[in-house]
């Protein structure tokens, strides 16, 4: 199979344009990949001869990059030269919510992305695929199409034999198994109405995916699928965690629920664990784009039905807190509360969206004084996240004992694989009286726990 596209330029060298340009790299030999950004920090990260410093960590990703680096991966600052010579370009940029503005609070912020078009409309040559890889609003494709239009149609000073294709192609990544995620995709969807194009995009692909697992769809299609994939992930969390509370009163396990559940094919067995709510930087996001293009439509009772989900999100985390004040006879001024883990799911040091986050708040705005212990999240990052005002109501720990050491109660927020085999006996002995934990991630050994004395609440079980 031969193949047009000789030279990939991707713009922003951030989470997914670096690991996807990475495993492109591996499997497409005879391709130069340029990944390019703004960023000379961020690029010379990427270029560092200790491999343990590139900005992003992956498993799987330094191994790829030590082999295809300097090869046919290459990472510059150089977005002039590297557009001009490429026959395909990945849109890869951020595309944070709005602070401010029309849509503020729910609509995505397309600055960055505008700014791509342009510089690909300015610099390009000749023929050019541009590929839209940041989740994006859907329509966004048209945004791009259109001003790459008319930069190259309606203004006089461009080189008119400039042509482009668009195409979608959402990215399904899930931090920490990134790598994985790529080289062993569940699905591949391109979306456009240029079939030359898509050709080209799917020639790539095919190079380490059976061709039944890629679909072609319309753009808006392939835009929306993105939307809707992370809205419909996260909603299983929001009705599973809805569910945790009912456990709690009537004496279900909703451990027990989950499985049940997800024996049935039709249900399935994933992303039915409940916890503290869910996080990270996709799917609140998500679904602030979703109610947004719905109430734009007019459809309003489909964008309260998304953004229940979101309610039921913090809803969970409130309940939480609440539920910690409140066994805490009523009041957690002045009380020593541990905080194991802030990183919005395990094997990551990603605090973005955390429900830890949110819960220390609100913990901190009860009065309670933190001892938090992370074994990824540094105190330098925690500075930033918790609020100025309040820091001399938290303090950080390297280790769980010496977090634990006087505090009133425990509260396990994010799923470390460190603490599901704690040794509550010698916890207990260096807590205070009555001790407490708090199990938001179902992963302790409770009889343990309470065999050692502790006071258990567990998210989902009647205790
Ligand atoms: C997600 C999507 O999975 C990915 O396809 C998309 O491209 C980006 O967003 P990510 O944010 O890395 O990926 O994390 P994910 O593993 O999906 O977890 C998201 C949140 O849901 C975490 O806070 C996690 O703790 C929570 N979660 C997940 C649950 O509470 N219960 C579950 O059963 C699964």
């Amino acid at each position: 199979m031969e193949l047009k596209i000789k030279n990939v330029c991707c713009i922003g060298a951030g989470f997914v344009g670096g690991p996807t340009m990475a495993v492109m790299s591996k499997f497409c030999k005879e391709i130069i990949f340029n990944v390019v950004d703004i960023n000379q920090k961020r690029i010379d990260a990427w270029n560092n001869e200790d491999l343990d410093k590139l900005p992003v960590y992956e498993p799987g990703l330094k191994e790829i990059v030590s082999k295809t680096r300097n090869e046919n991966l290459f990472f510059s600052t150089n977005v002039k030269e590297s557009i001009k010579n490429a026959d395909m370009i990945f849109i890869s940029v951020n595309t944070p919510t709005k602070k401010s503005g029309l849509g503020a609070g729910k609509a995505s912020d397309l600055k960055w992305v505008e700014n791509c078009a342009r510089e690909v409309a300015l610099y390009a040559i000749g023929h050019t695929i541009v590929v839209e890889k940041s989740t994006l609003p859907v329509k966004t494709a048209e945004t791009i199409k259109r001003i790459l239009h008319y930069e190259t149609t309606a203004n006089k000073n461009f080189d008119n034999k400039k042509t482009f294709a668009i195409l979608s192609n959402p990215e399904f990544l899930s931090e920490g198994t990134a790598i994985n995620d790529l080289e062993n995709p569940d699905r591949i969807l391109i979306g456009g109405e240029d079939e030359d194009a898509m050709n080209e995009l799917e020639k790539i692909y095919l190079n380490w995916v059976k061709k039944e697992k890629i679909i072609r769809t319309n753009l808006w299609s392939s835009e929306l699928s993105k939307l809707i994939a992370n809205a419909f992930l996260a909603q299983r969390i929001s009705s599973i965690n809805s569910v945790s509370a009912l456990c709690e009163v009537t004496g279900a396990d909703v451990n027990d629920i989950s499985l049940a559940i997800g024996f049935d094919k039709r249900i399935g067995k994933l992303f039915l664990n409940s916890g503290p709510g869910f996080g990270g930087s996709c799917f609140k996001k998500d679904i602030l784009n979703l109610v947004y293009i719905c109430d734009h439509y007019g459809l309003h009772t489909v964008s309260r039905y998304w953004n229940e989900v979101l309610r039921i999100n913090v809803w969970q985390q409130k309940r939480i807190s609440s539920i910690i004040v409140e066994k805490l006879f009523g009041t957690i001024s002045d009380k020593k509360i541990t905080i194991l883990g802030l990183a919005f799911k395990a094997n990551t040091n990603d605090t973005r969206e955390s429900p830890a986050i949110k819960i220390c708040e609100d913990l901190i705005e009860e009065g309670a004084i933190l001892k938090i212990y992370d074994p990824k999240v540094k105190e330098s990052q925690i500075k930033k996240l918790l609020p100025e005002k309040n820091q001399v109501n938290w303090s950080y720990y390297s280790s769980v004992l010496e977090a634990a050491y006087d505090s009133h109660a425990i509260v396990v927020l994010t799923e470390w694989g460190d603490f599901k085999d704690l040794n509550w006996t010698e916890i207990k002995k260096i807590m205070k009286n009555p001790s407490w934990v708090f199990d938001t991630r179902n992963i302790i050994d409770v009889q343990k726990a309470k065999s050692s004395g502790l006071q258990t609440w567990v998210l989902g079980q009647s205790t």
